[in-house]
C-alpha cells in the first residue's frame, strides 16, 4: 500500500542576518508536524530555506566587504547548522541563488509574460530596505517612515512589469470562503484589508538593484522578490525542470506555516500565480501569531533579539522547544519574557516531567532491582489513570492534527500529572514496608512505567531527544515497536522483566533569579548601529563662527518664571557685566542647582521678550527635548572669559 502522502513548509528565511527564535519558532514547529506525519504512517516532504535575493542582502554583503554569493554561504552555513543543532528533519533545504530554482523562476515568468498575466508598466512607491517592503503614501507614518520599522524609506520611481493580480480577484474571494486560511481571525483581516479595498497590479521587477533573477527577455530587470520567493515551494519539487516526479508527488501542499506579516503574500499572491499558472492550490495556510519581545516584534532590523544558539547550550534543545511548542499558541501573539522562559522548564519540564520520571526509576531500582513485572493486583486508582490516557490519547492526536501545539502538549501533561498524582495516591514507600503487599507495588511500579512510556512515545514528535533519553531509561531503546504510533494505543504494552536503569536528571531545576540573570546577561541588547545617523548642517567657515561671541557667566541669582512652568529666570555675571537670561530649563534644573555655576552664555544673539521677562542672551545646553539636559559647565573659567 503506498502511503498518503504530506507536505509541509517554512518561510523561505532572509538570511541577511543571523535566525533569532521567531524562525526557530516556525522550523520547529514545521518539524513537529513533519515528525507525527512520518510517525503516523505519511510520506512527508518537509521544506525550509533561504531568500536570497534583494536589496538588503547586496546591501549587508557590501558592509561586510564580501561578494554577494560568499556572504550567502557563510550566512546559510550557519542556518544548517543551527537546523541541524535542532535536529530538525527537513527533507530539503531550497536556496533561492540554487540552478534549479533560477531557471525555474525565469521560465514560470516567462510563460506569465507570454499569456499576458504580466505586462510592462511604470511603479511608484515608497521602499523601507530593511523590511523589503514597498508601502503607498497613505500606509506610510508622518515624514514618510516605514509603519513597520519607523524608518526612513526611500521614494521609487521606475520602469516594471507587473502581475495581473486584479483579474483573480473573485476567484481569491471565493478560495477564502473555502477554508483556506487559518487561524479563522487571519481570513478576516485579508478580506477586510486586502480583498475589500480591491486588488491591484502588482509591481514584480526592480531596475534599482541587479541582485535577483534576471528577467530573461529584458536583462536590465531582475524579477523582485516575492515572485521569486514563493514559487520556491514548487521549484523546490522540480516544477520548471525536466524532472517533476516530486512535484507530482507532493504538490498542493498540505500546508505552508508562515507567520501572519507574510499571511498576504501566502494567500492572495501566491494562490494567484498558481491560478495564472493553471496549478492546484496548495490546501492550507497557516499564519501563526508572533512572538512579541517587550510588546515589540523580535526583529533583525530592530535589534532586540533572543538567540537560539545560546539557550540550545545552556538548556538543551528540547527545553526551547517545549518553551516555544507549549508557552505561545500557535495562532496569537505571546510576548517572551526570560522569567516564563525559565518558570516554563522549572513547572513542566523540572518538576513534572522530570520528577516523574526520576522518582519512578528510583523506585523500581530500590524496591524490585530495577526489573518490572507485570501482574494484574489493581489498585483503586488504576482505573482514573487508564482513563486519564484515554482521553489525553485521543486528544493529543486531535491537537496535533490541527496544529494546536500548545494543547497537544497540555494533553500529554494531563497524563504526566495524572501519573504523579498516582505516586502520591498509591504511595509505594509505604506499599514497600510489608513483603505481602509486592504484587500491588510491583502493578504500580508497571503502571508508571508505562504511563511515562506511552507520555514519551506521544511527545516523540515535539521532543525527541528527550523521548530517547526516557526510552533508555525504561530500558527499551531499540525496540521500536514499543514506541511506535501503533504502541500508544496499548496501555500494558511494556514486557514483563524490563529492566530499567536510572539516567542523568532529565531537566534540572534552576534557580530562577539567578537564570533571569544569566539570560540578561546572555542577550544584553548590543547597542550596534541602532542610533540615527546624525542631521548636520549647512558647514560654515570661520568667519562664520566668528560672528558668534560666547563667554563664561557665572549664575548669581535665578529663579521660576512666574508664567511659564518651563523657563528659568538668571542673573548672569560676565566680568563687569550682569545679563539677566531666560531659558527653557525648569525640567532638568531647580533654581537653587543654577547659583554658583559657570555656565556658557551666546553674549550677542538679540535681545527678546519670553513671555513677558527679557532675556539677554542664551544659556548653552546639551542634548534635546529627550531625558537628560545637560548644562555644560566650564569649571573654573573666570566669569567674562571668551569661549572660543
Ligand atoms: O519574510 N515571531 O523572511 P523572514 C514569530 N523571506 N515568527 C517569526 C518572528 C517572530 N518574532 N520573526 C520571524 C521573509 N518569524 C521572507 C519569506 S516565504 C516565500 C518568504 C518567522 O526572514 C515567521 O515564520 O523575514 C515569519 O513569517 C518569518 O520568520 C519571516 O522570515
Ligand atoms: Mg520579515
Amino acid at each position: 500500500m503506498t502511503k498518503p502522502t504530506f507536505y509541509v513548509t517554512t518561510p523561505i528565511y532572509y538570511p541577511s542576518g543571523k535566525l533569532h527564535i521567531g524562525h526557530t519558532y516556525t522550523t520547529v514547529a514545521a518539524d513537529a508536524i513533519a515528525r507525527f506525519k512520518r510517525f503516523s504512517g505519511y510520506d512527508v516532504k518537509f521544506l525550509t530555506g533561504t531568500d536570497e535575493h534583494g536589496e538588503k542582502i547586496q546591501k549587508k554583503a557590501k558592509e561586510a566587504g564580501m561578494s554577494e554569493i560568499d556572504f550567502l554561504d557563510a550566512q546559510i552555513a550557519d542556518i544548517k547548522a543551527l537546523w541541524e543543532k535542532l535536529e530538525i528533519t527537513n527533507d530539503d533545504f531550497i536556496r533561492t541563488t540554487e540552478d534549479r530554482h533560477e531557471k525555474a523562476i525565469q521560465k514560470i515568468f516567462t510563460k506569465l509574460y507570454e499569456q499576458g498575466d504580466i505586462y510592462k508598466g511604470e511603479y511608484e512607491g515608497h521602499y523601507c530596505v530593511p523590511c523589503e517592503s514597498f508601502w503607498t503614501d497613505t500606509q506610510l507614518l508622518e515624514g514618510g517612515k516605514c509603519p513597520d520599522c519607523g524608518r526612513e524609506t526611500e521614494l521609487v520611481k521606475e520602469e516594471s512589469y507587473f502581475f495581473k493580480l486584479s483579474k483573480y480577484e473573485d476567484r481569491i474571494r471565493d478560495l477564502f470562503e473555502s477554508g483556506f486560511v487559518y487561524p479563522e481571525s487571519r481570513k478576516n483581516e485579508m478580506i477586510k484589508n486586502f480583498l475589500d479595498p480591491g486588488l491591484e497590479d502588482l509591481s514584480v521587477t526592480r531596475t534599482s538593484f541587479d541582485w535577483g533573477i534576471k528577467v530573461p527577455f529584458d536583462e536590465k530587470h531582475v524579477i523582485y522578490v516575492w515572485i521569486d520567493a514563493l514559487c520556491n515551494y514548487i521549484t523546490a519539487l522540480g516544477y520548471g525542470s525536466n524532472n517533476i516526479d516530486e512535484y507530482r508527488k507532493y504538490w498542493p501542499a498540505d500546508v505552508h506555516f508562515v507567520a501572519k506579516e507574510i499571511v498576504r503574500f501566502h494567500t492572495i499572491i501566491w494562490p494567484a500565480i498558481l491560478m495564472a499558472l493553471d496549478l492546484p492550490l496548495p490546501k492550507k495556510v497557516f499564519g501563526h501569531g508572533w512572538i512579541l519581545f517587550a510588546d515589540d516584534k523580535m526583529s533583525k532590523s530592530k535589534g532586540n533579539i533572543v538567540y537560539p544558539g545560546p539557550m540550545i547550550e545552556r538548556y538543551g534543545v528540547d527545553a526551547l522547544k517545549y518553551f516555544l511548542l507549549r508557552e505561545f499558541s500557535f495562532g496569537q501573539d505571546g510576548s517572551y519574557t526570560h522569567r516564563n522562559f525559565v518558570n516554563r522548564i522549572n513547572s513542566d519540564l523540572a518538576n513534572d516531567l522530570g520528577n516523574l520520571v526520576s522518582r519512578t526509576v528510583s523506585m523500581v531500582e530500590k524496591y524490585n532491582d530495577g526489573i518490572l513485572v507485570k501482574n494484574d493486583t489493581k489498585t483503586e486508582f488504576d482505573e482514573s489513570l487508564i482513563e486519564t490516557y484515554k482521553q489525553s490519547r485521543a486528544d493529543f492526536e486531535k491537537s496535533m492534527n490541527e496544529f494546536m501545539f500548545h494543547e497537544a502538549l497540555e494533553n500529554i501533561w494531563k497524563l504526566v500529572r495524572r501519573t504523579n498524582k498516582y505516586i502520591d495516591e498509591t504511595a509505594p514507600w509505604v506499599l514497600a514496608k510489608d513483603e505481602a503487599n509486592k504484587d500491588i507495588l510491583n502493578n504500580v511500579l508497571y503502571n508508571l512505567c508505562e504511563s511515562i512510556r506511552l507520555s514519551a512515545t506521544m511527545f516523540s514528535s515535539l521532543l525527541p531527544e528527550t523521548a530517547r533519553k526516557i526510552f533508555d531509561q525504561l530500558g527499551i531503546a531499540g525496540q521500536e515497536d514499543l514506541y511506535n504510533w501503533e504502541s500508544v494505543d496499548t496501555f500494558g504494552l511494556l514486557p514483563d522483566g524490563t529492566k530499567v536503569h536510572k539516567g542523568e536528571s532529565l531537566f534540572p531545576r534552576l534557580d530562577v533569579e539567578e537564570e533571569i540573570k544569566t539570560l540578561e546577561e546572555m542577550f544584553e541588547e548590543k547597542k550596534i548601529e541602532d542610533a540615527k545617523p546624525l542631521e548636520h548642517k549647512e558647514e560654515i567657515t570661520i568667519d562664520d563662527f566668528d560672528k558668534v561671541e560666547m563667554r563664561v557667566g557665572k549664575i548669581i541669582k535665578c529663579e521660576k518664571h512666574p508664567k511659564a512652568d518651563r523657563l528659568l529666570v538668571s542673573q548672569v555675571k560676565l566680568g563687569s557685566e550682569e545679563r539677566q537670561i531666560v531659558s527653557g530649563i525648569a525640567k532638568w534644573y531647580k533654581p537653587e542647582e543654577m547659583v554658583g555655576k559657570s555656565v556658557i552664555v551666546v553674549c550677542n544673539l538679540k535681545p527678546v521678550k519670553l513671555r513677558g521677562i527679557l532675556s539677554q542672551g542664551m544659556i548653552l545646553a546639551a542634548g534635546d527635548d529627550g531625558d537628560d539636559l545637560v548644562i555644560p559647565e566650564a569649571i573654573g573659567a573666570k566669569d567674562g572669559a571668551e569661549v572660543r
